[in-house]
């Protein structure tokens, strides 16, 4: 099964091909000979991640995925969520939204923290939604030089190292978009056992 994966995101499509065996064929939008940044306007995760699906399968006309992701701090009342990528200007620079991040936590005890990620996958014409969550803290500093974006301050629960600290099938087993890819992956599996 070919399916287009709505990301201009490199490491993103480097986590999903290291979790996916042979039955599936992933075509980046580089590969497909699309490129556009696919806008998020809206203010949750779900209608993002409908949004970057839709406007691909319209342009490719093949079934698509996308996933939008966000870090959900308790005590920012949620925030960054939605506004992740951008949450210290529109330079989208993971370095500037961890320093804000930091300084926005100084002297906070609760630092308990989310990654959510939602897939929206387009197959045969019909969306389907699937939802993976790694809760965590943030760390009082970065560790590690692995992965991307706030990997360096986030630890999971149940590990004592930061994202930016493990390699790819590690952060995979605690991730959010591990947990977010392995139910896309089954409910595929099953679709196509229904069709055998
Ligand atoms: P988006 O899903 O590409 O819009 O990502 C939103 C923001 O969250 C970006 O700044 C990403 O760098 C960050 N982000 C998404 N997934 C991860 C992750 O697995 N680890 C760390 N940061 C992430």
């Amino acid at each position: 099964m070919t399916l287009v994966f709505a990301t201009n995101n490199d490491n993103k499509v480097r986590e999903i091909r290291s979790m996916l065996g042979d039955a599936f064929h992933i075509v980046t939008l580089q590969e497909a000979g699309i490129d556009i940044d696919i806008p998020e306007p809206h203010d949750t995760l779900e209608a993002n991640a409908l949004e970057k699906s839709a406007t691909i399968h319209r342009m490719t006309g093949k079934n698509s995925f996308s996933e939008d992701t966000g870090l959900e701090i308790d005590a920012l009342n949620g925030e960054p969520g939605v506004l992740s990528a951008r949450y210290a200007g529109e330079q989208k620079s993971a370095e500037d939204n961890m320093t804000k991040v930091l300084q926005l936590l100084e002297n906070q005890p609760n630092r308990k923290a989310r990654f959510r990620t939602v897939i929206s996958l387009i197959l045969e014409g019909q969306e389907y939604q699937f939802e993976g969550i790694a809760e965590g803290s943030i760390l009082p500093a970065r560790k590690g030089g692995k992965g991307f974006g706030y990997d360096p301050i986030f630890q999971p629960e149940g590990s004592t190292k930061a994202f930016a600290e493990m390699d790819l099938a590690e952060k995979n087993q605690f991730s959010h978009r591990g947990k977010a890819f392995r139910k896309l992956i089954d409910f595929l599996q099953q679709q196509q056992h229904g069709k055998s």
